[in-house]
């Protein structure tokens, strides 16, 4: 591995500052999906193939965020590139393929998560995906293609037709420049003349299409039931030694609860956050009561797990259980989870 690869995901003292973008070019992919181009006003922007970002978008006078994997290398040249679905009701994504135009400019946070190429074991890996989760796994592979064209990989993508596949061309031209780069392309819905695998995943269709799936580490990402079934199949053939990392780009399930104390006020307890206030009962996250009192918090999965809704802990206590979004050493340094943390007494906290 070279030097870049082995350090940490770039932690910045300052992580919640904003950064400005200016969109530099739109590139539709598929009917509903389209890759967006962004340069940042700052110059190249330090982070980690597999991390995200979570945009501020104001949609006709509400300000919300979405987080959005970034699907380019890093250190290749000065843009960032996020593949985004339009999905049917989805309101940022909607408004970002039928009204964001080149030239725009938009507000992020800088790029952070754990899902990275970087620490991993080693070139014998497995990267799975379906839809528009083949966005983080094409970073992924783009900067392997830079820093370790030799590496033994086996990318399964799926989609429901055909047409719906991603980086279909740029997938055949870097098995042209990585000998060792094997590509199954999965249709739910094929079409007449399809030579690609047909059907859904399952454990026959994936030990043909990569015969060692249990002895590579996987990068999978795409929705939670074909993630769990890639995982189930992973472990069925063996795979329980092998690091299985997952990304999820919606909700999984709510917190878990958390024993609530007998003292607890019924009222609830006083939450500041960046100047607002608003109370939250102790059985309830921080995140839950901010948005029932129309506070905004970044907020991503809801599930403790892509680390968009980290704030500061400034003073008062919480009780926190999360699944992974936050490193030990952020909470160290005093981070917490609002999707993930209950409070235990007044709190203030800060983005
Ligand atoms: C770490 C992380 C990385 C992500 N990376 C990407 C990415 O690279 N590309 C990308 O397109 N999206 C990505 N997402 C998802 C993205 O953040 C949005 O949640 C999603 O695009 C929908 O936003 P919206 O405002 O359009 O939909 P909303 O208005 O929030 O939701 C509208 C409807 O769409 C449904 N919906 C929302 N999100 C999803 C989803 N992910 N899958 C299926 N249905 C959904 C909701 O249930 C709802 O019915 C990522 C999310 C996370 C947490
Ligand atoms: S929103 Fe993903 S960890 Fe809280």
């Amino acid at each position: 591995m070279s030097e870049t690869e082995t350090l940490e995901p770039p932690e910045t003292k300052d992580r919640a500052a904003m950064l400005m973008f200016a969109l530099v070019e739109i590139r539709p992919e598929t009917h509903d999906i389209k890759t967006f181009v962004f340069r940042p006003e700052t110059g190249a922007l330090a982070y980690q193939a597999g991390q995200s970002m979570t945009l501020k978008l104001s949609l006709d006078g509400e300000t919300v965020h979405r987080t959005f994997s970034l699907a380019s290398a890093p250190g290749r040249d000065e843009t960032v590139a996020m593949t985004i679905k339009a999905h049917a009701r989805g309101r940022a994504t909607r408004f970002m393929h039928e009204r964001l135009a080149v030239g725009d400019r938009i507000e992020a946070r800088a790029p952070r998560g754990r899902f990275v190429i970087a620490g991993r074991n080693g070139d014998h890996l497995a990267l799975v995906s379906a839809g528009s989760g083949a966005s983080p796994l094409m970073a992924m592979l783009r900067h392997l293609a830079a820093t370790a064209p030799e590496a033994d990989i086996a990318w399964l993508h799926a989609a429901r037709t055909p047409a719906d596949l991603l980086f279909g061309a740029e997938l055949a031209e870097l098995q042209r420049r990585m000998p060792n780069l094997k590509v199954a392309m999965l249709a739910s819905q094929p079409e007449p003349g399809w030579f690609g695998f047909s059907g859904r995943l399952n454990r026959r269709l994936l030990s043909v299409a990569v015969p060692d799936f249990g002895r590579r580490e996987v990068f999978c990402c795409g929705p939670a039931g074909f993630m769990d079934e890639a995982r189930l199949i992973h472990a069925a053939e063996g795979g329980r030694r092998q690091p299985f990392h997952v990304e999820h780009f919606g909700a999984v399930a709510p917190a878990a609860p958390l024993p609530v104390p007998d003292d607890a006020p019924e009222a609830g307890f006083s939450i500041r956050f960046d100047g607002k206030s608003f109370s939250a009962r102790a059985d309830e996250t921080l995140l839950q009561a901010a948005t029932r009192q129309t506070v905004v918090i970044p907020c991503g999965c809801a599930s403790g797990m892509c680390g968009t809704c980290r704030v500061s802990l400034v003073e008062g206590e919480v009780a926190m259980r999360h699944e992974g979004g936050l490193s030990a050493e952020e909470e160290a340094q005093g981070f917490i989870l609002a999707c993930s943390s209950r409070p235990r007494s007044d709190v203030t906290i800060a983005s």
